[in-house]
């Protein structure tokens, strides 16, 4: 069931993947997901259901089914970051007496104005140590807005005419704070004690908007919605109660805004999880891996462009999704996009029979297009793909503009393909 109390406290309760993964975990263990120790053996049983974690910033959980495990997986896989402000720490500085000056790095491909002149909230991964003097790397936020971001004054800079920001020197975070450890103190949890400098500079610490997500109608403005909106689907789906005819996956990664690394979609975190799952249940047989990847599919969801009305000319007049019209399957010559033809044409017809809408989008033949985890995971596993995801508007800006029955929509599509008893396409 699609609950838009659960999708806000999920956005609101997110404000970095260090969050969204704790928040993500929590749903699904309530709905029977036992975690699993990456450096433990695994003892896996049909029908069961785990989830195990990477940096505390990725997640990956899996429902095997009970009979026939390997004959094929139903996969989706998201993104839990977002384009964001990260703090150097190590060039805070005290401005004026009680103001605290912190520089900051762009993180991924942020729209930078949104950010500045309104009210933000610290958020991140703090490293600690606890009463018993054990190092602990935990997830942190101030909830309250501490830090604001002034534009100048437009009679000193031509603000309406194309200004470029500098990143280095003009987007520091200004708060009210007399010194980095008096912030680090306000963010440590009860029993824990921010480290001294210079470990303390080794925090992931990001601005985040303290507005909470907002409801206007059918229309969703919030931060990231870029991607939890996919990731509150995709869990939700898992989560669903009717026993799937074969095993089903979410992945859940970090870093899609840059790329490869430890806790990635396109690392070895997806890769060595699904080869322990196939060893497990395919007796240690090297061929289960491959087996099972060519006879699956998977959906990589991330969110699309919608049809701007005040920017029709970035837009494909005919192939381009409208708000509040489903979700959208998408195509790219150039495979910005993994969409593969067999893939394209089951989901067409697996929203049809649900009686679920389902839009598409190619991008402009003359425009620039983003592109997706898709690919990676695609290439690296050699399992078909589509991609689809609920469109929005202002992509990568601080706050998104999405349509809940969107967001509705794409989960009740993922549920139908959890639960789907047709074959699955042959790539
Ligand atoms: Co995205």
């Amino acid at each position: 069931m699609f609950s838009q109390d659960s999708l806000l406290d999920f956005l609101k309760e997110s404000p970095t993947a260090f969050h969204a993964v704790p928040w993500l975990s929590r749903r699904l263990q309530e709905a029977g997901y036992r975690p699993l120790d990456p450096r433990g053996e695994w003892a896996l049983e049909p029908g069961g259901r785990y989830l195990t974690t990477r940096n505390g910033s990725s997640l990956i959980a899996f429902r095997l089914a009970h009979q026939a495990p390997l004959d094929a997986a139903r996969m989706g896989v998201c993104h839990t970051d977002s384009p964001a402000l990260k703090l150097r720490l190590r060039d805070a500085a005290q401005a004026a007496p009680g103001l605290l000056k912190v520089p900051v790095e762009v993180y991924g491909g942020a729209t930078i104005a949104p950010w500045l002149d309104r009210p933000l909230q610290v958020a991140g991964r703090l490293p600690l140590r606890d009463s018993e003097g054990r190092m602990r790397f935990l997830p942190v936020a101030t909830r309250e807005p501490v830090a604001v971001i002034p534009n100048p004054p437009i009679h000193l800079a031509s603000l309406n005419d194309g200004f470029r920001y500098n990143p280095q020197t003009q987007l520091a975070a200004l708060l009210p704070y007399a010194g980095l450890g008096e912030l680090l103190a306000a963010l440590a949890p009860e029993g824990c004690s921010p480290l001294e400098a210079p470990l303390q500079h080794t925090a992931e610490l990001y601005l985040a908007d303290a507005q909470a997500p907002v409801a206007m109608g059918e229309l969703l403005q919030a931060p990231r919605l870029d991607n939890l909106t996919s990731c509150h689907a995709l869990a939700e789906a898992l989560c669903q109660e009717e026993p799937p005819a074969c095993t089903l996956l979410g992945g859940f990664f970090d870093l899609e805004e840059v790329g490869l690394n430890f806790q990635s979609a396109g690392g070895d975190f997806l890769p060595s999880t699904l080869l322990r799952l196939a060893n497990a249940l395919g007796e240690g047989s090297p061929q289960a891996l491959p087996r099972m990847m060519a006879a699956s599919l998977c959906l990589s969801l991330d969110v699309a462009h919608a049809f701007h009305p005040n920017f029709p000319e970035l837009f494909d007049p005919e192939d381009s999704p409208r708000l509040g019209q489903g979700p959208a399957l998408k195509f790219h010559a150039n495979q910005n996009f993994a969409t593969t033809l067999p893939a394209a044409a089951y989901l067409q017809d697996l929203a049809a029979r649900s009686q679920l809408p389902l839009q598409t989008f190619t991008p402009r033949s003359d425009s620039r297009c983003g592109s997706t985890i898709g690919r990676m995971v695609a290439g690296s596993l050699g399992v078909a793909v589509a991609d689809l995801g609920a469109p929005i508007w202002a992509m990568h800006s601080l706050r998104e503009t999405g349509s809940l029955s969107d967001t509705k929509a794409l989960q009740q599509l993922l549920q139908a393909f959890f639960l789907d008893k047709a074959p699955l396409p042959l790539p």
